[in-house]
């Protein structure tokens, strides 16, 4: 399967899930000059970025990525920081078939700032949630979740690094599992080849 990441930001999700060996053929950010536009290039990866404050609206700008998308012959897309809400049509054209990675266990803490909010509300327990799209803000189904203690001495940089290590680990192994079929989304659940909850939460 020929994999899409969106990006935006640093890059360290996309450097997990390229150094995983999955089949990147695309990386697309929303910002110019971001660390994961290096990332990539690192990798021989080809890049593009499309910045919002080129189009006129958001569908215009849904329109150029998939554009791209179709270019690159693209089947599936990873989110990983990509800071845009994708429209109802892309999410329609790629049914199913688009991830995204939220440093949080959904749905507590969706949007932005999911880190720090559960810093800042003391939780003993947060963590890292992998989620098909679909037309909602972080509400897909969800396929995997990983939970991520806060230490009692924790500083919002101790947590989040913890986070983003629990993200490194869980994502490409989730998205390994869609791309050999063991993993996917049918009448909007999410269906696991093996139905056994000592498989499922064993393998991620
Ligand atoms: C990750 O924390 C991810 O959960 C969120 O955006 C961040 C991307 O970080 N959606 P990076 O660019 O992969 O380092």
């Amino acid at each position: 399967m020929k994999w899409a990441v969106l990006v935006g930001g640093t890059g360290s999700n996309l450097e997990a899930i390229l150094s995983s060996g999955l089949d990147v053929r695309l990386v697309i950010s929303h910002r110019a000059q971001v660390r994961a536009l290096g990332v990539a290039a690192q990798h021989g990866v080809p890049t593009r970025v499309i910045v919002g404050r080129d189009y006129p609206d958001r569908a215009d700008y849904d329109a150029s990525l998939r554009g791209q998308l179709e270019e690159f012959d693209i089947e599936r897309v990873a989110m990983a920081g990509f800071l845009r809400w994708l429209q109802p049509e892309t999410i329609r054209v790629y049914q199913g078939q688009i991830l995204n990675l939220h440093p949080s266990l959904l749905p507590a803490y969706p949007g932005l700032h999911a880190i720090e909010q559960a810093f800042e509300a003391r939780v003993w327990w947060t963590g890292v949630t992998v989620h098909f799209v679909d037309e909602g803000h972080d509400t897909g189904p969800i396929v995997a979740q990983a939970p991520v203690p806060r230490m009692a001495d924790d500083t919002l940089e101790t947590l989040s690094d913890r986070i983003h290590r629990t993200e490194h680990a869980l994502y490409p192994k989730v998205l390994h599992a869609v791309d050999r079929g063991a993993v996917w989304l049918q009448d909007h659940v999410v269906t696991y080849a093996k139905e056994d909850d000592a498989w499922i939460h064993g393998h991620f």
